[in-house]
């Protein structure tokens, strides 16, 4: 994990995930370097006010101290902002960590960099930090005598949350912000919108959230199952909740890039706006919001009524949403009703387009302008390769690599999120008591060994990997325990993948992570998170699986 400096010092086992950069003792035998108790003070030095009072909210919490602001006491908590370490360590999210018999002190190059080291600080006191409230009063605080130098891998290290299969309320979106922050990651890919949901109030269009949010029942398990659970299901964001989310995630130095997936997966808007679709294909007036899995066949109608209706929508979400991407989906949408819509072939004749893929391009090329004249970029999953990539798009590659390496070939940037690695929906275990066992079967390690770089690209190109994401989609998971389940221990193996630089040479050491993650598990204890034990599911964690649809053999692409 070490290769820090001439150390004399050997390097202390202080079980850190995401694995940092450069790592070795401080003091001489290492051991305690520093003791916080009701005298240790923070001193924040300009800039490092937020930091300073997520310390206190967090560690204060957990350990009782009230760690107040600086006077003139020698035992404290120093918080600085450095730029010049950016370029000595690597980037603006860097970070110094050096505890000796005196002060910790936590330098980061910018506020995020000093934010990341605050994590690690946390990670260093023990798992009980991690409490919302002490165990136990008297209790001594050590941290170990380390000097730490630390930086990311990538700047894009993301979470994709479905919250429109199954509705997530914000107090949970909140909590995993705080578990993203946990493992430095600092993107959350919010999917908002799917034929089974909207979930973000437009105020121009009262029924995407009165009419899209809310489906009459919901099939149990994958599509093929034959059991539903007969009650509504539903429930959106209102303006007010995402701009708390959205400045909770600031907080934290995450961004939050909003989906909305067009022109496909977007029967729940035409269920409440019958106009958007084909209409002279089907009776879209008919259409509910969908209560099955799968894609469905009910797409956008490719007219300027529909163009003009989701500029109404952007232009609500970049008042809400500050980040400089908007991701527009663009995954599977289904060609048929275009292929029968008088409509959609007339425009594509109008436009001189060779064909509906085309007509898709089109479509998204329509936005990609749009979202360019706001200063913002567009990113799409990796269909919108197809009938020609908009000019400044960047791609989400989920179907395997190849997406993401045309689209970095092209001098594209791209975010790699291959779904036969990186989608944490997919069973964990072969084994009969894994719960609604869908998709390969991805294990702790398998996700642990993810390259987000494939070896097909040469350094230039590689320059567009953006970074890596992975995705939480939850047809299969009904509430956040689920989700739980899923996500962990499984992101903790990923921000490993996402943060810490690849070992030179050779590959990663998973013996090495695993005995970091004896610990790990009792920080995710600690944070009441109901991760998948490596000995399989608890009871109560277990369903029978004849619910799910497992993919037998190998992955494609590996
Ligand atoms: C996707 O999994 N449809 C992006």
């Amino acid at each position: 994990m070490s290769d820090y400096g001439n150390s004399p010092f050997p390097e202390p086992d202080v079980a850190l995930v995401p694995a940092p950069g450069r790592l070795s003792a401080s003091l001489p035998g290492g051991g305690t370097g520093y003791v916080i108790d009701e005298e240790t003070e923070i001193e924040a030095q300009p800039g490092t006010e937020r930091v300073a009072r997520w310390l206190r909210s967090t560690v204060g919490a957990a350990t009782g101290l009230s760690l107040p602001p600086h006077t003139d006491n020698w035992n404290r908590i120093l918080l600085r902002i450095l730029p010049e370490l950016a370029e000595e360590l690597g980037g603006p999210e860097s970070y110094r960590l050096s505890v000796d018999g005196y002060v910790v002190a936590i330098d980061g190059a910018s506020e995020a960099g000093l934010f990341w080291g605050a994590q690690t600080f946390r990670q260093l006191l023990g798992p009980d930090a991690f409490r919302r409230a002490p165990v136990s009063a008297n209790r001594e605080w050590e941290v170990p005598a380390v000097t730490l130098h630390d930086s990311p891998r990538f700047r894009w290290r993301g979470l994709m949350l479905d919250v429109a299969r199954h509705f997530l309320p914000k107090e949970g979106v909140l909590r995993y912000l705080d578990l993203m922050a946990a493992h430095k990651l600092n993107v959350l890919h919010f999917h908002l919108t799917d034929d089974q949901g909207w979930r973000v109030e437009i105020k121009r269009y009262p029924k995407l959230t009165e009419i899209g949010s809310w489906r009459g029942r919901t099939k149990i398990g994958h599509r093929a199952s034959p059991l539903w659970e007969e009650k509504p299901h539903g429930g959106y964001y209102t303006q007010d909740d995402i701009r708390e989310i959205v400045a909770y995630a600031a907080e934290r130095h995450i961004t939050v890039v909003p989906e909305i997936d067009v022109p496909g997966h977007s029967q729940a808007a035409i269920a409440a706006y019958p106009e958007l679709g084909n209409t002279d294909v089907i009776d879209t007036t008919s259409l509910t919001v969908w209560d099955n899995w799968g894609i469905s066949p009910n797409v956008l109608a490719p007219t300027d009524n529909t163009l003009r209706f989701y500029e109404g929508v952007f232009e609500e979400l970049l008042e809400l949403f500050p980040a400089r991407f908007v991701h527009v989906g663009g995954d599977e949408c289904l060609k048929d009703q275009w292929r029968q819509s008088p409509t959609a072939q007339a425009r594509i004749k109008e436009l001189g387009l060779a064909d509906e893929d085309a007509l898709q391009a089109w479509f998204i090329g329509h936005f990609d302008r749009w979202l360019a004249a706001r200063g913002r970029r567009l990113i799409g999953w990796d269909e919108i390769l197809e009938g020609g990539l908009a000019e400044g798009a960047a791609v989400s590659s989920w179907r395997g690599y190849g997406g993401g390496i045309a689209a970095a070939r092209a001098g594209h940037d791209v975010v790699m999120c291959p779904e036969q690695h990186v989608y944490l929906d997919h069973r964990q275990d072969a084994g009969p008591d894994e719960p609604v066992p869908i998709g390969h079967v991805r294990t702790l390690e398998d996700v642990y060994r993810f390259e987000p770089v494939p070896p097909q690209l040469d350094e230039e190109e590689a320059r567009h990997v953006l970074g890596t994401q992975a995705n939480v989609w939850t047809e299969v998971m009904e509430d956040h325990a689920r989700v739980d389940y899923q996500t962990f221990p499984r992101l903790a193996a990923f921000a490993e993948v996402a943060w810490s630089a690849l070992p030179e040479p050779g590959e990663r050491d998973f013996a090495d992570f695993e005995r970091r993650m004896a610990v790990h598990y009792r920080r995710l204890d600690a944070l009441g998170v109901g991760y998948r034990p490596p000995a399989g599911p608890r009871p109560w964690q277990r369903r029978p699986g004849v619910l799910g649809r497992p993919i037998d053999g190998p992955p494609p692409n590996r």
